[in-house]
């Protein structure tokens, strides 16, 4: 037993902060901004349980099944919107979902958790699982202080994942923590992100390439048959450095980051949706989720691609199509 894919959606809060708005508030510059990490702008806006919703709705609706047909939903989120009930206790009841919800805490690596986790109940009796990733950084960060600041945005993305007799679109997973690096990347209740940056990117380029190798040795899959990686979206050049050294080159990679920050858990299934939205995807390739974040935790995905529903006309048409990392790197 094991997963398919049938739907996907993503959402984003509509106000938008550019590097040109940042810089009027702070001592930067949308040229170091950009240069340094990629970003250009980010959404922000809404609660973490608006954006599931929304996110979920999409996925849903794309898949064509009745939200109370779903046996079990998992929220990847690091800002509930309070500490009790759980986030997705709200999202649940929006949604008018069947089954039990929970929220999952495993701060960017959270979405890659809980689709593994997914799949493993997907084989042993759930029939329908609806995964989300939606956070609200914008609510965790210091406007006040240039090394967060820039960083970070709202959003979510969710798939519906079916369960299926044979063995599946996920073909081997990863992961992994270090909780001895906890206190380079952290909030406090009722405070901000604190983040040592540099150790954060040196480490983060250091797992996201021992976890990615993980994932295709188990599956005995080399990095040239990987036709798109999914990486968690937090910096252009942890992105580039770890393609370098994995020996993927930078057009098979799904990008978001430039036009939504690093919005945590949601980033990997919002890269992932815009890939699918801008038909990069056939079936038979395979597609490599792999995330890393506070914790420090790690997740990679290995996945074989299989047709879905058609996306809805216009899906991802009014987005900025160029996702590639080389094209940005024309930007930059
Ligand atoms: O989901 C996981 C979350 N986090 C991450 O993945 C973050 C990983 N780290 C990073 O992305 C990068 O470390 C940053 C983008 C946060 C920072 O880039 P950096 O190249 O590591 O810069 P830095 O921290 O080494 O700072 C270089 C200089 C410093 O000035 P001095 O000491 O050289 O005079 C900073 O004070 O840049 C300064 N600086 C800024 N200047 C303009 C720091 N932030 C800013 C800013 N604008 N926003």
């Amino acid at each position: 037993m094991g997963m398919r894919i049938i739907g996907w959606g993503t959402a984003l809060p509509e106000k938008i902060v550019t590097n040109a708005d940042l810089e009027k508030t702070l001592d930067t510059s949308d040229e170091w901004i950009v240069e340094r990490s990629g970003i250009h702008q980010r959404h922000i806006g809404d609660s973490t349980a608006e954006i599931a919703v929304a996110a979920g709705r999409n996925a849903l609706a794309l898949a064509g099944i009745a939200p109370a047909s779903i046996d079990l939903m998992i929220l990847a989120t690091t800002t509930p919107d309070q500490s009790i009930p759980a986030t997705s206790a709200h999202v649940h009841h929006e949604l008018g979902l069947g089954g039990g919800a929970f929220d999952v805490n495993a701060a960017c690596s959270g979405f890659v958790y809980s689709l593994v986790m997914a799949n493993g109940l997907l084989g042993s009796g759930a029939k329908r699982i609806l995964v989300i990733g939606a956070e609200t950084l914008s609510n965790v960060t210091d406007w006040s202080d240039r090394k967060t600041a820039i960083l970070f945005g709202d959003g979510g993305g969710a798939l519906v994942l079916e369960s299926v007799p044979d063995e599946g679109q996920l073909l081997s997973w990863d992961l992994g923590l270090d909780g001895s690096a906890r206190e380079i990347l952290r909030a406090d209740h009722g405070g901000f992100i604190q983040m040592d940056g540099r150790e954060v990117f040196k480490r983060a380029v250091r797992v996201l390439v021992d976890s990615a190798t993980r994932a295709l040795e188990q599956a005995k899959v080399r990095p040239d048959q990987i036709k798109l990686l999914v990486p968690h979206q937090a910096n252009i050049r942890i992105i580039r450095a770890a393609c370098d050294r994995l020996g993927i080159g930078h057009e098979r990679v799904a990008l978001v980051l430039h036009r939504t920050g690093n919005t945590s858990s949601a980033s990997i299934p919002l890269a992932l949706v815009d890939a699918i939205d801008h038909d990069r995807l056939e079936p038979n390739d395979l597609v490599l989720l792999t995330g890393f974040g506070a914790g420090m935790t790690w997740g990679s995905a290995l996945i074989r691609w299989q047709d879905g529903p058609s996306p809805m006309p216009g899906a991802g048409a009014s987005v900025d199509r160029r996702t590639d990392l080389d094209e940005r790197e024309d930007d930059d």
